[in-house]
């Protein structure tokens, strides 16, 4: 009797994770539908300049997009290859940045302004699949978008074939049923004024630079988990600091000039994954919008201050 229940349980057990399997399978390429922004290149070289600026600086698009020491390359006044190929490394598989010069067969070429767009804002690939939330740039202006895009056709094409993404069991269950496209969080901007007052600060700061992303709480969903910029999650063993405007954030006593210094300097901490090489090519007017603004940020007492 026993063993006859046994042996029908272990049927019933295959059949389901039979069914999960066949589920889970034919759900690894679900196409979702999403607006194509009316988002359009230019050739005017002030628009491809800022875009270049932006590429290289805030949005730190070179810190996955290329393999090669942007910063170097920069100072040394040439143009980092944005071809891709950086492996992300997670325990769900491994997921590529991809080529994003204007090569035709591996890179974006023959991807229109309004794919182009609506993979940064809408997180659709250009096949209508998910893309993986690696980048936080989907309440960035028009404007800015433009130039970003503007300045990506002007790039020199480069050849290199990006590997697939490869994920593991769990990782296929995960994208079957949990990965979905993130948009926008509201009504996007459609241009900015780039001053330094905090209004722009905030912008950089949320819609940009993703600091929020890296300096705020967020639960194991990603989901944001208490106050923004009061201190995130450990990354690399290293604890992005509180930024609000409390005697336990770490800015509280840095003078704007201290704050524009610290950027100029770069990467410290040689483990850290914050972007300092990107952030370094920003101007004093953007440095001083984000510490104007991080000045407004409502204070927050964190128990993180010996982060370092
Ligand atoms: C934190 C890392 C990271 C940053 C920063 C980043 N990207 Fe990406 N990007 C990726 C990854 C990873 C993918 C592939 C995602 C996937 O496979 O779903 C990707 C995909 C893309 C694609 C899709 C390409 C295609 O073949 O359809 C474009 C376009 C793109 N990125 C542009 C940019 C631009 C422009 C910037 C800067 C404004 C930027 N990325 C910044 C990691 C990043
Ligand atoms: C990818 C994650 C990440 C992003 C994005 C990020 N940070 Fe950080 N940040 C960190 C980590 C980790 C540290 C602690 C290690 C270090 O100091 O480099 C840090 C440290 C800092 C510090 C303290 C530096 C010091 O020397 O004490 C400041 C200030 C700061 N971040 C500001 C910002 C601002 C402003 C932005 C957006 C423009 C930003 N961060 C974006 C991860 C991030």
């Amino acid at each position: 009797m026993i063993k006859k229940i046994l042996k029908w349980t272990g049927i019933i057990l295959l059949v389901l994770i039979a069914g999960i399997s066949i589920t889970t399978a034919s759900r690894q390429h679900l196409k979702y539908d999403a607006p194509y922004p009316d988002i359009h290149a230019s050739k005017d070289t002030a628009v491809i300049a800022r875009g270049k600026h932006l590429v290289f600086s805030i949005a730190h698009c070179a810190d996955c997009h290329s393999l090669v020491n942007a910063d170097s390359m920069l100072q040394a006044g040439q143009e980092p290859p944005l071809s891709g190929g950086y492996a992300f490394k997670m325990p769900l598989g491994t997921v590529y940045s991809r080529n994003i010069t204007p090569d035709k067969e591996t890179g974006i070429g023959n991807r229109t302004d309004a794919e182009l767009a609506r993979v940064i804002r809408y997180g659709v690939h250009a096949n209508g699949e998910a893309v993986y939330e690696f980048m936080s740039f989907h309440d960035m202006s028009d404007e800015d978008l433009t130039a970003v895009i503007s300045y990506l056709r002007s790039t020199k094409p480069v050849k290199n074939k990006v590997p697939e993404n490869t994920l593991n069991v769990m990782g296929n269950i995960v994208k079957a049923y949990m990965v979905k496209p993130v948009g926008p969080s509201g009504n996007v901007p459609v241009a900015l004024q780039a001053d330094t007052t905090a209004a722009y600060g905030k912008y950089l700061v949320f819609n940009v630079g993703n600091c929020i992303g890296c300096h705020s709480k967020r639960d194991l969903s990603g989901k944001f988990d208490g106050p923004y910029l009061a201190g995130g999650n450990p990354i690399n063993g290293l604890i992005p600091p509180n930024l609000t405007n409390d005697s336990t954030g770490r800015i509280f006593t840095w003078s704007q000039q201290q704050f524009v210094e610290r950027f100029r300097k770069g990467k410290l901490i040689p483990q850290s994954e914050m972007p300092w090489n990107s952030f370094k090519h920003m101007n004093d007017n953007e440095l001083k919008a984000i510490y104007n603004f991080l000045k407004t940020v409502p204070a927050a007492r964190t128990e993180q201050l010996a982060s370092k």
